[in-house]
């Protein structure tokens, strides 16, 4: 089966990437047209088999300084194949993303998946601040209401 990583934002399966983030834990609840927006404002990252999406990723760059890496997923059917390793390598490996000097990212348990690009546990916590509001899909607009049970308040605190 053809596997391949693709930047292309046109043929990003939107359905695809809501139906996942819109019951992760991290994501819960995310409003179509939020998710969008996060997407357009995005170097975002489709992994396909055989044409149909299976996977994403998505960075927040200013593609000179620093990078934020969100929203990383392999649908459950295709995991443990070596595909988030390949849709890390692309994404590495992107010519817009050379040279900078920072990147972050915020995971629950996934931490083996970044720790091959040299990603680590912060080495100065008390530098690092944060504003997160962990409910705010919840607190906007009726997809408050199809937010899973499963994503509990303390589960969103992770990204
Ligand atoms: C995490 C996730 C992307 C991994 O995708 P995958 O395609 O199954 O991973 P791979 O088969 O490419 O595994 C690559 C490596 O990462 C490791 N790995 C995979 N999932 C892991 C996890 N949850 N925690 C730690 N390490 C993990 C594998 O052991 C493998 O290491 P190895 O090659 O040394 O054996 C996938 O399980 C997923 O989408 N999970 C739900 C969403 C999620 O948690 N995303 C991450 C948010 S930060």
């Amino acid at each position: 089966m053809a596997v391949e990583v693709d930047s292309d934002p046109s043929r990003i399966d939107f359905e695809v990437v809501h139906g996942f983030l819109a019951s992760s834990y991290w994501a819960a609840g995310i409003p179509r047209e939020t998710l969008r927006r996060a997407i357009d404002g995005s170097l975002a990252f489709g992994l396909y088999e055989d044409g149909a999406q299976i996977g994403f990723a998505r960075v927040v760059s200013d593609f000179a300084t620093f990078a934020y890496l969100a929203d990383v997923f392999v649908l459950e059917a295709h995991r443990g194949r070596g595909h988030s390793r390949r849709l890390m390598d692309a994404v590495m490996a992107h010519p817009h993303l050379q040279g900078l000097r920072r990147w972050l990212l915020v995971t629950r348990d996934a931490h083996g998946v970044y720790a091959p690009h040299g990603f680590t546990a912060l080495a100065s916590p008390h530098l690092v601040m944060e504003r997160h509001r962990a409910d705010v899909y919840r607190a906007e607009g009726p997809a408050a209401a199809s937010a899973p049970e499963t994503a509990t308040e303390s589960e969103g605190e992770e990204r």
